[in-house]
């Protein structure tokens, strides 16, 4: 009783205000700061992805598209010249009308966080973004990155901007010579975050692509894990290779866990593996498996170090372990339909769901930031959450993401995406995918279920 009163002022004060709507739960606003070519819708991009994939419903607002959209052919640079009045009126309304939409997308209550994607480099602007939050009862946080090696600027331009819809059939040179003045349009009123006038703003700053950060009143959890993972990434370039273990012999029995070895099958996809591996001529690999015994068999064959993460072990099936799907029906028939109904949310008795296992592989994702060439050897439902994480896929899509056995994908980050290649090495095994009823199971065998255009291709 005296706790509840105790706790009572508190609640009146956090969510009864009238003039503050939804101070409870606010959600919050990501505000990217920087001039072009700084990584911001890079940044955008992988962190709405990363949000989503732990639970947080984000999207991000790109004011470049906003604009694109109210001006359909770019002409040149010149359009961002400051002293350009019609073109600042159209800018204005586009950063107006994406500003809008957070409003609407926050009012759903459908999203948690948004990331508004815009240079945002004059102390004003950033003042009418603030008010606008405040006024509405959302968190701002400031993500600027500032970057003056002019090579990696060359480089970002090379990579991402000759390619966007403003400079179609337009010449590399010509491309870089105009994205480069477009940069000096936004030189003279650009004002970075001060530390000291800005001391009240929750922010981080990240120089020259990840050297140094400077972080700043981080108000909350959701502030404080958007930092960590910012202060994880980098780009420099790498692929990742996941696998599942070979074919083992539970698999061979058509039953889901336990802890059994590879069959001969099996054994021989290890050997191919390694030849494969070989082939790739990899620098500097490294090697991560589970703690079970299929996958650090398959690891020990490579012949190589290996690290084993008991995050990686397979999904927990509790009561249904080493049970077919056929004996699950039967024997747990209600459990059986409450899986195919929401495959992601369903946690078996006494064992996991995909939900609880993309939780348990935060940690690996984070580390799989940090690190450079690696090779996964996991397991169906953990490669598919790990997959989810690489090609941002829903919740819904996740749990029936092919991953057949015997075949190995290698991840290769590219420009705000993620390139993927499928290799089928050659070594026949069982088909452990169940299509989600009522969809046609086309793929009966791994060869089969890679011709036929799978999801994650
Ligand atoms: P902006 O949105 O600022 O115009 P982009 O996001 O389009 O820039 O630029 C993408 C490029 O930025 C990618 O090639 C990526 O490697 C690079 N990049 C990613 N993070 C950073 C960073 N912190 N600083 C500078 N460049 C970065
Ligand atoms: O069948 C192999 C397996 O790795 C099992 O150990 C695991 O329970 C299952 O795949 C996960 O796939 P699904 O979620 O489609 O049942």
């Amino acid at each position: 009783m005296a706790a509840m009163e105790l706790l009572q002022p508190m609640r009146r004060r956090r969510c009864d205000s009238s003039t503050v709507p939804q101070l409870c739960n606010s959600p919050t606003l990501i505000v990217m700061v920087g001039l072009p070519a700084r990584g911001k819708t890079y940044i955008s991009k992988k962190l709405t992805r990363y949000l989503n994939w732990i639970g947080v419903p984000t999207k991000t607002f790109n004011v470049g598209q906003y604009r694109r959209r109210a001006v359909k052919t770019y002409q040149n640079f010149e359009f961002f010249k400051p002293d350009n009045e019609e073109a600042m009126r159209i800018r204005k309304a586009c950063a107006t009308a994406a500003l809008r939409d957070v409003a609407a997308y926050f009012a759903s209550k459908e999203g948690q966080v948004a990331v508004f994607d815009a240079t945002n480099t004059t102390r004003e602007r950033r003042l009418i973004i603030s008010s606008f939050a405040k006024e509405r009862g959302y968190k701002v946080f400031f993500v600027e990155s500032i970057c003056d090696d002019p090579e990696i600027i060359t480089e970002n331009v090379k990579q991402v901007k000759f390619g966007s819809p403003d400079y179609v059939n337009r010449s590399m040179e010509d491309a870089m010579l105009d994205f480069a003045q477009r940069i000096e349009c936004y030189k003279s009123s650009y004002t970075p975050i001060d530390d000291e006038k800005d001391r009240k703003l929750s922010y981080i700053k990240i120089y020259e692509v990840g050297k140094r950060y400077l972080v700043n009143l981080v108000r909350d959890h959701i502030q404080s894990r958007i930092v960590y993972y910012l202060m994880n990434i980098h780009v420099a370039p790498r692929s990742i290779y996941l696998s599942r273990h070979g074919e083992s012999q539970l698999n061979l029995l058509g039953r889901i866990g336990g802890d059994s070895k590879l069959s001969e099958r099996g054994r021989q996809y290890a050997a191919a593996l390694k030849t494969f591996i070989h082939s790739q001529k990899i620098h500097d690999l490294k090697v991560w498996t589970s703690h079970m015994k299929r996958t650090t068999q398959t690891a020990n064959i490579l012949g190589v170090p290996y690290e084993q993460w008991k995050a990686l072990n397979e999904i927990d099936a509790g009561v249904c372990e080493e049970l077919t799907y056929e004996e699950i029906q039967e024997q747990f028939p209600e459990e059986f339909a409450l899986r195919d109904q929401d495959k992601f949310r369903y946690r078996y008795p006494k064992g996991e769901s995909y939900e609880d296992l993309v939780h348990r592989l935060e940690p690996v994702i984070m580390e799989l930031e940090r690190q450079e060439n690696i090779l996964v050897i996991c397991h169906q439902a953990v490669m598919r959450c790990l997959l989810a994480y690489f090609l941002d896929k829903a919740a819904d899509k996740l749990p029936y993401l092919l991953c057949p056995l015997h075949t190995v994908l290698k991840l290769t980050p590219i420009a705000y995406g993620c390139e993927v290649e499928s290799f089928y090495l050659n070594v026949e095994a069982v088909n452990t995918h169940r299509e989600k009823p009522g969809n046609v199971d086309i793929n009966r065998n791994p060869e089969e279920a890679l011709q036929t255009a799978p999801d994650h291709i």
